[in-house]
């Protein structure tokens, strides 16, 4: 089968930490041509190491190219530490790589890439929406370029960094506003699928005995730190790697970004004028196979 050539769009960050193991990984469904960088769980330049040490920690060849180090219309708050610790991924320490970024910012390597994989390209986005935000308006002929955006964002009920916003969505509502808006197909995977898909030790001790010793010692901090809670960026790749995973319905979504209360809410009406399938139910069994399958 053809591999899915994709770029994962990240904040590492502890549950991102998990997606992009299982796009190292699973590298007989993936060529992860590169990762690209957010701010939002940690500052651009943290978990821009983060993402080179995880490569490396992987043993892979893929180009870290960093993105935006501010919103389009604001700059970070400071990261919340108690949820992935003050070096992002629960203060675990996995070995340093010196690798440097990508020469190219984030929005030029997605352009670049799109160039190369036209109608091919998958962009799994995992962090605010900013870097695709930029990369759309520098290079507008991504829109037909990109195949499609498997997001982890938004919510079809409650948010979590305010009662109406998930984070991906509500850090940069105008970023996703931009990208909701482009027609570049979207699967939107958010949390009221993700919050159903916890990852305990329970689960995952049994099914990782093969996994390298360092990586499995790793993610069980990550689990602990986390207290079984859902790896949200590993749901939203797992409906890639298995499209059973999750089940979708085609809907209209839109984004608030006027109302300051309801700011970073996604306005999702079920309708035929669809621009995103959004994921209304997951499979858990068969995500936790994919989990299992990572550790082979
Ligand atoms: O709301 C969950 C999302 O926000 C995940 O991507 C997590 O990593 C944080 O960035
Ligand atoms: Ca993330």
């Amino acid at each position: 089968m053809k591999k899915i050539p994709i770029i994962i769009d990240t904040d590492p960050g502890i549950d991102d930490f998990f997606c992009l193991a299982l796009g190292l990984s699973y590298s007989d469904i993936f060529d992860l041509k590169a990762v690209t960088t957010m701010g939002g769980n940690n500052y651009t330049e943290i978990t821009t190491a983060n993402a080179i040490d995880i490569v490396s920690l992987f043993k892979k060849e893929v180009p870290v190219a960093m993105g935006a180090k501010r919103y389009l219309r604001e700059g970070f708050e400071e990261p919340v530490w108690q949820h992935h610790g003050h070096n992002g991924l629960a203060d675990a320490e996995i070995p340093h790589c010196e690798r440097s970024a990508d020469p190219l910012p984030a929005w030029d390597k997605i352009a670049q890439v799109a160039k190369e994989y036209p109608g091919e390209l998958v962009l799994v986005t995992v962090a605010p929406l900013t870097n695709i935000a930029l990369a759309i308006e520098k290079h507008p002929e991504l829109k037909q370029e990109i195949r499609k955006i498997v997001m982890m964002g938004g919510s079809t009920e409650e948010g979590n960094i305010t009662p109406y916003a998930e984070a991906n969505i509500g850090h940069d509502a105008w970023a996703a506003d931009i990208v909701f808006r482009s027609g570049i197909p979207i699967d939107m995977v958010g949390l009221n699928v993700t919050l159903k898909c916890p990852l305990p030790r329970e689960v995952f001790d049994p099914i990782s005995k093969d996994l390298d010793p360092l990586i499995r010692q790793t993610m069980k901090t990550m689990i602990d730190f986390r207290k079984g809670e859902p790896m949200h960026d590993a749901v939203a790749i797992a409906s890639l790697i298995d499209e059973d995973v999750l089940e979708f319905l085609p809907a209209e979504v839109t984004v608030e970004t006027e109302n300051e209360e309801r700011r970073g809410q996604t306005i999702v009406k079920e309708n035929s004028g669809a621009n995103t399938r959004v994921a209304v139910k997951a499979d858990l069994p068969r995500y936790y196979k994919v989990i299992e399958g990572m550790c082979h």
